[in-house]
């Protein structure tokens, strides 16, 4: 989509100035990666809203306006808000590293380092947290679900590198993997891991793409799939808007059985009095899903059977 020729109320943008503008945008380091198209969405929506930026940008456009620069401000507040951009630099330098030094070794190996996989993981906090606990997460979601042969990791962030850990008989059994997420330099990395795995083990089968998963009609063309993993997604999702988008998710995905995750911390690190989430269990009345919950110390999984 190009927003230079895109309609905007009664508004047309260059599309010169629109490519300076996402350029601005992401001159700051979390915002590198983020796929551009999306970016532009937001603009899109960003100037529906707002009449007086879409007119300056159309009319005016002054990079060294204040203006310009509160535009430039607010798209970044929105894109960190929303999307859980939150990536410090040195922590994506450190995972590039540590994918390079694992994709190298596969010349003399043929089994994956599992102490490197786990140092990988340890690079962002929601996987981190659930290094103690990965194992038998896998373990028991498996015993409710039977094991799977194909998997949708939806904002997947870095968690597919927890696949070298998944119980017996992985390696050696078929299993495809589709990862998704906005990252484009994480969603690079997963598929030179991918690719790695698919080395050792021709049994596995990984794809890693950038994929907006509140473009629902995109999901509904998935290949169909045994499990979707939707972990931490659904404040991303929804944006403090009610649950609808996350419901359009869990309903559109192809996928026999929906792992939906949630923190039971707060921000702060504060546990939740009730981290429960009374919706999810309306939501699947609603809907005629069964669910089982499975929880542990920082991370309540509903696994919801369609
Ligand atoms: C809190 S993180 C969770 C990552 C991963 N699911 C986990 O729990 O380890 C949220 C992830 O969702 C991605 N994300 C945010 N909005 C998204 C969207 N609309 N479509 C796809 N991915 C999105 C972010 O890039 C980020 O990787």
């Amino acid at each position: 989509m190009l927003i230079g020729n895109v309609l905007i109320g009664n508004t047309m943008i260059d599309e010169e100035n629109v490519l300076q503008l996402l350029k601005d945008i992401k001159k700051k380091k979390e915002l590198q990666n983020l796929s551009e198209d999306f970016i532009r969405e937001q603009l899109s929506q960003f100037l529906q809203q707002d009449r007086k930026a879409a007119t300056f940008l159309a009319d005016t456009y002054s990079r060294r306006s204040v203006r310009y620069k509160s535009i430039i401000k607010q798209l970044r507040a929105r894109l960190r808000k929303w999307y859980g951009l939150y990536r410090r630099s040195e922590d994506s330098q450190r995972l590039h590293e540590l994918v390079e030094m694992l994709v190298e070794r596969k010349g003399g190996r043929k089994v994956i380092d599992q102490a490197l996989i786990r140092t990988i993981l340890a690079t962002n906090s929601s996987t981190r947290e659930r290094l103690p606990c990965y194992e038998e997460l896998y373990e028991q979601l498996f015993k409710i679900t039977g094991r799977p042969r194909s998997i949708i990791d939806l904002g997947c962030g870095i968690n597919p590198f927890s696949i070298p850990l998944l119980p017996a008989p992985w390696p050696g059994q078929k299993l495809t993997y589709q990862a998704f997420d906005l990252n484009e330099d994480e969603i690079a990395l997963l598929q030179e891991f991918f690719e790695h795995l698919h080395s050792l083990d021709r049994n596995f089968k990984g794809s890693a793409k950038v994929l907006d998963a509140l473009h629902f009609a995109a999901l509904l063309d998935l290949k169909k799939v045994d499990i979707c993993f939707l972990f931490k997604m659904t404040d991303v999702l929804d944006r403090g808007k009610g649950h609808t988008a996350t419901e359009a998710v869990i309903h559109s995905v192809p996928a026999r059985w929906v792992v939906v995750s949630f923190p039971t911390k707060t921000m702060s690190g504060k546990r939740m009095t009730a981290p429960k989430r009374n919706w999810m269990d309306w939501l699947c009345r609603r809907r005629g899903y069964q669910y089982t919950l499975l929880e542990f110390k920082n991370e309540l999984f509903y696994v919801v059977k369609k």
